[in-house]
């Protein structure tokens, strides 16, 4: 059925009802977190977590955030989805709910993950991402020379070169949402993550050493010599450190646990043990 037009009436409507829902995902003991790990091990501290069934209405998380030119970025998370046959967009960041220009998603049934920038395809790959199980995604960029990555549960899977989109600036002020396309209310309920999601961090840096940026980088990153995108790789692997955000300060655009976040359409957000402890 085509709802062309009722849909950004009924999502405007959802903004107002859930209102009330804006929740503020904070965790100001998250700094003791590494002294309970080892010492209780039966008391152990939770994570957020976030979870869609995409039944009903449209579910996402919008950041508010100021978001500004980018040239370099990296983000993480953790997914795990319960029902893949639909397209799971994990960021779309888009202007005006209609120029889109960062989309990240996985295929129907997870067999590729896929990376549209300003409008061009610096990669589709092949992956084997199944459902009910936790896996985690790493995905950066960086202009100077087109370079991306994507990262599976903390190894390289894929990186190459866009030469089409080197030097590219990504817009400043636009809308930065994970578990839905952003851009798309009038085809339909199609998209959108099903399952739950923990950890989504987004870093102003990208995750390649290159003379250049390391040196700029260089204070964020504290004493180590890791571009802090790849820090965010490494760090993000165990999804209980300080509850799923293991990075804080300048350069950090989005933490999952101190970044303003609105509940869309009935999502959830939960405490949950870390799970990754369990998997390994
Ligand atoms: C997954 O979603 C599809 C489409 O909504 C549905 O037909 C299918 O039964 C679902 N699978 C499971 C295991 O729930």
């Amino acid at each position: 059925m085509k709802l062309t037009g009722l849909k950004p009436l009924i999502l405007l409507a959802l903004a107002l009802l859930i209102e009330d829902a804006k929740a503020i995902i904070s965790s100001p003991s998250a700094a003791n977190w590494g002294g309970d790990f080892f010492q209780s091990p039966t008391n152990w501290p939770t994570v957020p977590k976030a979870s869609f069934t995409q039944k009903g209405y449209i579910q996402f998380l919008k950041y508010v955030v100021d978001v500004p030119e980018i040239t370099d970025y990296t983000f993480c998370l953790w997914v795990k989805s319960h029902n893949l046959t639909y397209n799971h967009p994990l960021l779309s960041y888009s202007k005006h709910d209609k120029e889109r220009l960062i989309r990240v998603w996985i295929s129907p049934h997870g067999t590729h993950i896929n990376l549209e920038l300003m409008g061009k395809t610096p990669f589709t790959v092949s992956s084997k991402i199944v459902e009910n199980q936790w896996n985690h995604l790493c995905q950066s960029w960086s202009s100077h020379m087109g370079t991306w990555a994507f990262y599976l549960n903390g190894k390289l899977h894929s990186s190459g070169h866009q030469a089409l989109l080197r030097n590219v600036r990504i817009p400043a002020g636009g809308d930065l949402v994970v578990g839905q396309e952003y851009t798309d209310f009038d085809k339909g309920l199609d998209d959108g993550i099903e399952g739950d999601i923990s950890g989504f961090n987004l870093v102003l840096s990208s995750a390649f050493s290159r003379r250049n940026d390391l040196l700029q980088r260089h204070t964020w990153e504290g004493s180590t010599h890791k571009p802090f995108g790849m820090l965010l790789v490494e760090l993000g692997q165990d999804c209980g450190l300080l509850r799923g955000a293991p990075l804080s300060g300048k350069g950090v655009l989005v933490s999952w646990t101190k970044t303003e976040v609105r509940v869309f359409g009935g999502a959830t957000l939960k405490m949950t043990v870390p799970f990754c402890a369990q998997k390994r």
